[in-house]
């Protein structure tokens, strides 16, 4: 996908020894002028590694040096979590909110693999852009275009949507 945007991917190796998390030194070694999105997914497949928030601010606060960088946060499992591990949403944290695009679905949580149903939560302008984009990507017969299509269809009308 980034190549297909016409990006360079970098891929940040982690280790069983770090718990397969980044290390903030090594995010902060491959960060340039030039980077514009950083992925992190938390709780994480396919290791199960769950991010700290500590380990978050961190992470933030090298993003807050790049004013040009973008996170896109993949949240989907933050319902599938066991104690002690407590999940942290990387928008929350002091200044996230405006540099972070968080995406997320029902397959996991809700046990509706199949859907492809998700969702992102972002700035308006961010979510706005993606729209553009797929409002004109409904090419299939998808159940998650169909059922989009009927959430549209809701909002249109201003009906209420009683999960
Ligand atoms: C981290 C992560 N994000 C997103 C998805 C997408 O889920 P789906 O295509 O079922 O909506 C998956 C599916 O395995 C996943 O592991």
């Amino acid at each position: 996908m980034a190549r297909l945007a016409g990006a360079t991917p970098v891929i940040l190796p982690t280790s069983i020894s770090d718990n397969f998390l980044l290390k903030p030194e090594s995010l902060a070694s491959v960060i340039t002028e030039k980077s514009r999105l950083l992925i992190l997914c938390s709780p994480s497949n396919p290791t199960g590694s769950v991010y700290p928030k500590e380990l978050l601010e961190e992470i933030a606060a090298i993003v807050k040096k790049y004013p040009r960088l973008l996170v896109l946060s993949d949240e989907i499992y933050e319902h599938i979590i066991y104690h002690p591990a407590k999940h942290t949403s990387f928008a929350a944290l002091p200044g996230m909110y405006d540099r972070t695009l968080t995406v997320n679905g029902f397959s996991k949580a809700f046990a509706m693999t199949g859907w492809r149903l998700g969702y992102l939560a972002a700035p308006k302008h961010f979510v706005s852009a993606c729209g553009k984009i797929q409002s004109q990507a409904q090419l299939t017969r998808d159940p998650k275009f169909v059922f989009t299509s009927l959430i549209q269809q809701h909002c249109t009308r201003k009906c209420p949507i009683h999960w």
